[in-house]
């Protein structure tokens, strides 16, 4: 281009419309107009979404990010879970900043079309920041689609498929004997799945607490260790362990949380596929997904990954190729609910099971939302579970109940959950210079490795 075009196609506006297309005016924040979705509200006063509110709260000292979305509708409100516990404030940054001018205005009851541009809106996307932010939206804008429709939301997803959602516990110990007294608990309390994770003298264990761990104070920095070796030796002696003990009927599940170098967890999950386990997770690093090929030529033991995928590309080829048996992602990790509920619909065709992620840094609104999926698709595998705190289901209220290991959920209008947010504001996030980040677990001679 010479100089004199290269003017003009700066003046005619050409070149920001190539940047950004949000330039452009006829395209900037108007959203499918009324008259195309009317046949659908039919009766109903059309919804705007008139605010949005970022809620950090820690009940149990576990940073949680709830999303407040209000609309037009006096007293109607939804919430949303967009807990990234390890980066609580870049989340609120995101939704604060970005995600609540980009929707106020908009209509409420546009979902996907909500979801999809807010997704394109960053340019760059499906980063674990700004899906938690769509996924506050997104679950908020289903919880308030849900009280309109005086339905909950499992009901707008197609409806119950089985009366509740069957789930796991994790068992711990410092040795095998305590262990299986956990599991035995679990299996009195009724749970027919239990996930067993045993300490390794010495070392940081995943799952296992820490009380045996080294903790050298060192240049300020807690030293967690943790080999891998000793790791590996142990894990199929516990399950041995289990067998022999409790017998075949109890499910048992084991996480490895990708702490170990592929080709040992390979040898790891041969070694344990005699034990018929229910699942075992998370047996590579997202990074290292190539090797999930490999494994399913070696061995038959149910595989269940995922909680830390953020990127369709992490996950469309696992499923479709049949390379894993229980998709586990975090709902808020993905973008919520609309995500969820397509990862479910492709899952299904494939025969793989759901088991979203469902620890202590899930919010009591995500945990719904997770229950909400469970009970709505076909190919529900398992939910893991987490006992709500007292703290906890004081600032929200209708949290879901636990009977004999089946998560019921509360059959009120849309997500059924609400906040007391004077109490939320009760409970700051704990002092941390670092906020909550993951603190680095080191082998012995001092390298990092994925927590
Ligand atoms: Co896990």
């Amino acid at each position: 281009m010479r100089r004199r075009d290269v003017l003009k196609y700066i003046l005619t506006g050409a070149a920001v419309e190539c940047i950004n297309p949000f330039f452009n005016s006829k395209v900037l924040g108007e959203g499918l107009k009324q008259e195309d979705t009317q046949s659908y509200s039919k009766g109903l006063p059309q919804l705007k979404i008139t605010d949005v509110k970022t809620i950090l709260t820690a009940p149990n000292r576990i940073r949680l990010v709830v999303v407040k979305v209000m609309t037009s509708e006096p007293g109607l409100y939804g919430l949303g879970c967009a807990t990234f516990t390890q980066r609580p404030l870049a989340v609120a940054t995101a939704i604060e900043k970005y995600l609540k001018p980009f929707v106020i205005g908009k209509d409420a009851d546009q979902i996907e079309d909500i979801w999809q541009t807010s997704f394109v809106s960053s340019y760059w996307r499906n980063g674990p920041v700004l899906n938690n932010a769509m996924s506050g939206i997104d679950m908020a804008l289903w919880d308030i689609k849900g009280k309109r429709a005086n339905m909950p939301v499992y009901q707008l997803l197609g409806g119950k498929c089985r009366f509740a959602a069957d789930t796991y516990a994790h068992a711990s110990g410092r040795d095998f004997q305590e262990v299986e007294d956990n599991v035995r608990r679990y299996m009195e309390d009724g749970y027919r799945h239990v996930r067993a994770q045993v300490s390794v003298s010495g070392y940081s264990t995943y799952g296992a607490g820490s009380r045996k761990a080294i903790r050298q104070k060192e240049q300020g920095e807690i030293k967690r260790i943790f080999d891998p070796s000793p790791y590996v030796r142990i894990v199929p002696k516990l399950f041995e362990h289990l067998r022999n003990k409790l017998g075949d009927e109890v499910e048992l599940l084991h996480d490895i949380h990708e702490r170990i170098p592929p080709i040992m967890a390979i040898n790891l999950a041969k070694r344990l596929e005699q034990y018929r386990l229910f699942f075992l997770e998370d047996p590579f690093a997202p990074e290292d997904i190539g090797y999930f090929k490999i494994l399913r030529q070696q061995t038959s033991i149910p595989i269940a990954m995922g909680e830390l995928f953020n990127n369709p590309n992490e996950w469309i080829d696992l499923i479709s190729n049949r390379l894993i048996d229980f998709i586990r992602v975090h709902l808020s990790q993905v973008g919520g609910i609309s995500m969820g509920r397509k990862i479910a619909a492709l899952s299904e065709f494939f025969g793989i099971r759901t088991a979203w992620h469902g620890p202590g840094d899930v919010s009591p609104v995500g945990h719904a939302a997770n229950l909400a999926l469970d009970l709505a698709c076909y190919n529900f595998g398992i939910q893991e579970r987490v006992i709500f705190q007292e703290e906890t289901q004081d600032v929200f209220s209708g949290c879901p109940v636990i009977k004999n290991g089946y998560m019921y959920a509360n059959e009120k209008p849309g997500l059924g959950i609400d906040v007391n947010e004077k109490l939320a504001a009760k409970y700051p996030f704990p002092p941390d210079e670092l906020e909550g980040s993951w603190r680095p677990i080191r082998k012995s001679d001092g390298t990092v490795i994925r927590p």
